[in-house]
């Protein structure tokens, strides 16, 4: 019997582990220049906390999470998304008593999705997200789309198009909400029985509805911009005017809601615009989740946030031909041409490493050729050639890799004589 990875997952190998940790390395930085700190939450959740904010009439709630009940009968489900699981740490750890307002956090990290696998989706994927929790100033909104913006252009991307919307305030949202059944109501029997079951639940997802995606009703559907009363608008203004005054450039989208109930006021997408992308072209999505915090038990505290997948954020890096490049490399290998100096090696490799030298030897009892090409393959800096004579006289052979020159070094001073050739 043949095991294979479980579909919509997959194995990071070697090779593709280090683009990955180049991306990772460039996300922590970009979040030390603004402040966010991070959180780490655990991957598996109450799953009343994702109904509750996710919205339980959301596809992520009704058709993606992998719920399951554990050995005391608890119903628990496997992250789908990172946002409720902060504001619940928030929460839970009182975070909105800290005079540092608003809270400023950062995670990356397995979320879990049952969703169709196709390039760019897949069941298990990991999030770099952001949330700034307990302003409602529209500066923070442009500073989060700001900080995503950035991650992507210091990764060297430029096809990139940022979306916005407003989504508006509960009194926006709810004269909206009347619209929409207006409009859908009379042909609802054209629509899938999940929009169908919406239509009075929860309209707005319908105009997220994969399967209706075509219908002409859609793209004629009133535009949550039209219902906006003129705080929201107000506020919208004062978000635009952030961007502006960043420089950021931007492209307002009415029709763009969100998959997720929680969301308020600003709404945003990154989009990827290089060809070689593939039809999925979300990068990045996020937005204003003012009340969520009062939703699940909390006080109130405005906040807002995003996410992006790593995987999405590969796959654009390929497609403008900007993956990082990462060789890893070894300072030192050594080659051992007998059992004797084998020993010796094995202790000669100790001292390297405590010194903080990256060294290596030949552990499957090859000949000095062969030990000379794993050298090379590995890219050593230096070899280390120990034999018989080397034994006798307490020194080794030292070749540099990149020059060819050649030295004899008692086993005491390899190290430092290492340290002062690199
Ligand atoms: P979301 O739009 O569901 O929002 O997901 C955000 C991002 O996660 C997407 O733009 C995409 O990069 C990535 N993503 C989602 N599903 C998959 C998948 N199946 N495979 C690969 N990548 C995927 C949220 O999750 C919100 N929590 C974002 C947020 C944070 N809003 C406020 N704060």
């Amino acid at each position: 019997m043949m095991f294979k990875v479980p579909r919509g997952t997959k194995d990071l190998l070697p090779e593709e582990t280090g683009k990955w940790q180049a991306v990772e390395s460039l996300i922590r930085e970009t979040c030390r220049l603004y402040r966010y700190e991070e959180i780490r939450t655990p991957i598996f959740e109450q799953t009343e906390l994702f109904t509750r904010s996710v919205g339980d009439t959301t596809d992520i709630v009704q058709k993606e999470m992998y719920t399951f009940e554990d050995r005391g009968g608890r119903s628990l489900t496997l992250r789908p998304e990172g946002t409720a699981p902060v504001v619940r740490a928030f929460v839970e750890h009182k975070m909105f008593g800290s005079p540092d307002q608003p809270v400023k956090l950062y995670y990356m990290g397995q979320m879990f999705r049952y969703e169709r696998q196709q390039a760019g989706r897949y069941r298990q994927f990991v999030q770099f997200g952001v949330e700034a929790i307990g302003s409602a100033s529209p500066a923070i909104d442009a500073e989060v789309i700001s900080l995503a913006m950035d991650v992507y252009q210091r990764a060297g991307l430029k096809d990139l198009k940022l979306v916005i919307n407003s989504l508006g305030d509960k009194e926006s949202r709810e004269a909206h909400r009347e619209a929409l059944i207006r409009h859908f109501e009379p042909s609802i029997g054209e629509f899938c029985s999940d929009c169908q079951n919406r239509l009075q639940k929860n309209p707005l997802r319908i105009l997220d509805c994969k399967v209706d995606r075509e219908h002409p009703l859609m793209d004629s559907a009133p535009a949550l911009t039209d219902y906006l009363n003129d705080g929201s608008a107000a506020y919208f203004g004062e978000v635009k005017k952030s961007l502006d005054a960043l420089g950021i450039d931007y492209v307002v989208d009415p029709n763009l809601v969100r998959g997720l109930d929680y969301y308020n006021h600003t709404a945003f997408e990154i989009m990827s615009t290089s060809d070689g992308f593939g039809a999925i072209t979300t990068l990045c999505g996020g937005g204003r989740y003012n009340g969520l915090s009062e939703d699940i038990g909390g006080p109130e505290a405005p906040g807002i946030g995003f996410a992006m997948s790593i995987e999405r954020f590969l796959m654009a890096l390929e497609a403008e031909g900007k993956m990082p490049e990462t060789e890893s490399r070894l300072d030192a290998f050594i080659v051992a041409l007998d059992e004797e100096s084998r020993k010796e090696a094995v202790k000669i490799l100790g001292n390297l490493r405590r010194e903080g030298i990256a060294a290596d030897m030949d552990y499957m009892d090859r000949k000095m050729k062969a030990q000379m090409k794993a050298a090379d393959r590995q890219k050593a800096g230096f070899v280390i050639v120990i034999g018989e004579d080397e034994l006798k006289n307490g020194a080794a052979g030292v070749k540099n890799m990149a020059d060819g020159t050649q030295e004899t070094v008692e086993f005491g001073r390899l190290a430092e004589t290492l340290k002062s050739r690199s």
